[in-house]
């Protein structure tokens, strides 16, 4: 990953507009459900990630045919001869996981080095081989490695214990080949599986209920490969809506799905932001100082964990103090002890961050930690006095396409320098 920097002038309200790129947390799944069958797929609006360009990486490794046409990818997966993901790949984004189910229903067999923990959490995979094991399948871990296998893939009854998103697409993507009916209980809700479901649907599978907590499939015999379009980045339109509230500024955020958003939208509402809805964009105002609220990450529809970085960011500088509980993933407080240095007061106790706002944050040296904190260190600097140096820059080019020049493009003074730079020097100055 790049040691590149940010050196970012604080202070500057954001203006204009700024167009949402394709979701990262669909266009990753989506790709792995290109692999289900033997032809040619097209996603539409797939971003140029960081974490794309490793699930590229992975479908290749797996003998897929990828290029990529402007905006669009095209998988030609009719070459596939592999059944295994190693531990180089895996380590480079744990998404790599989402093969799992496609690659057991097309080929009968599968083999992926155990994703490790990242910076906010264990990441564990127990849903994942619980939902498989429902559906016949022989699972054996050894030497950190994930194995799977099966005689019969049969329909099955399944009960997440908890709605995890990654679990729920890799059942989906094994049950549409399965024999028989699948029904998911206490299934993810979030925006991503209804998009999986409906490129699924176009490739001749037979699902319903995506996007509530009972997804039904009826296992068919085949797949064939189809087009899709790639839902907006509801993460991605968050944190430019953040962005204008943290600034003061006037920022119209084009091509999102309003309704993705109703969350953010209603605890920003609620920290005094005026959002004008259009049919694909919104528009965010903030006159005057930010109010605080109390933030409760919970899975979707609500309050999304992929915000709370970016809204602890600009709940720093909010009249008052604000408390929030992070309930999905247990080490998602990295980014604390860099808005400390910024002069933010916040003290975290367990699952609980307690922020009490400051007037104004400072400019300063600090890291991304992981991307979401990368996000809401990037919107700190640009709300801070002065200048801010922000370093491991790579986090956040996994997520965020083009951020410099979509940033500029709404009037923020920043540049972007190689580590080794002697352009830092003049910072302290
Ligand atoms: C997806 O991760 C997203 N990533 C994450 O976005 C997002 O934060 C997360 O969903 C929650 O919304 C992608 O879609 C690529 P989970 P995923 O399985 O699927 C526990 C970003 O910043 N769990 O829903 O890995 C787990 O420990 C990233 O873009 C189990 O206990 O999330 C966590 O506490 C970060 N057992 C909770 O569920 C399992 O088998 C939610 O995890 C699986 C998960």
């Amino acid at each position: 990953m790049t040691m590149d920097r940010y050196v970012i002038t604080g202070k500057q309200s954001l203006e204009g507009s700024v167009r949402v790129s394709g979701a990262k947390n669909s266009s990753l799944p989506l790709l792995a459900a290109t692999l289900l069958a033997d032809g040619t797929s097209v996603l539409m609006d797939i971003p140029d990630l960081l974490d794309i360009t490793h699930m590229v990486e992975v479908l290749a490794t797996l003998g897929c045919r990828v290029q990529r046409d402007e905006e669009a990818l095209v998988v030609d997966a009719s070459t596939l001869n592999g059944a295994e993901v190693d531990e180089t790949l895996m380590r480079k984004m744990r998404a790599s996981n989402l093969i799992l189910g496609p690659i057991l229903a097309r080929t009968g067999r599968v083999r992926i080095a155990r994703p490790g923990g990242c910076a906010i959490g264990s990441r564990p995979m127990d849903q994942h081989i619980k939902g498989l094991m429902e559906l016949g399948v022989k699972v054996k871990e050894r030497h950190g490695y994930i194995e799977a296998w099966y005689d019969r893939l049969q329909g099955g009854d399944i009960y997440f214990d908890v709605p995890s998103v990654g679990a729920t697409e890799n059942i989906m993507m094994a049950a549409v080949l399965a024999d028989g009916y699948t029904v998911i209980h206490n299934a993810a809700r979030e925006p991503e599986i209804v998009d999986l479901q409906n490129l699924l649907n176009k490739m001749g599978a037979k699902i319903r209920g995506g996007g509530t907590d009972v997804i039904r499939i009826e296992g068919v015999r085949k797949l064939t490969a189809a087009e899709h379009r790639v839902i907006p980045d509801r993460i991605e339109a968050g944190t430019h809506m953040v962005a204008a509230v943290m600034t003061e500024g006037d920022v119209r955020v084009d091509n999102v799905i309003p309704e993705h958003l109703e969350g953010v939208i209603a605890k920003l509402r609620q920290a005094g932001a005026e959002i004008t809805l259009e049919d694909d964009a919104v528009r965010v105002r903030q006159r005057g100082r930010i109010k605080p609220v109390d933030l409760k990450t919970m899975a979707y529809p609500g309050f999304p964990t992929d915000m709370q970085p970016q809204f602890m960011a600009m709940l720093a500088m909010a009249g008052g103090t604000s408390v929030i509980t992070e309930t999905i993933f247990e080490n998602r407080y990295q980014h604390v002890d860099e808005l400390r240095r910024m002069g933010a007061n916040i003290t975290v106790d367990g699952r609980t961050a307690v922020v009490r706002g400051v007037e104004t944050l400072e400019g300063a040296f600090v890291e991304a930690t992981d991307l979401r904190a990368g996000a809401a260190l990037f919107l700190a600097a640009l709300a801070a006095e002065e200048a801010t140096v922000l370093e491991q820059v790579g986090h956040i080019d996994r997520g965020y396409e083009n951020l410099e020049e979509k940033y500029r493009g709404l009037g923020a003074r920043l540049r972007r320098v190689l580590p080794n730079s002697s352009e830092l020097a003049r910072i302290d100055t």
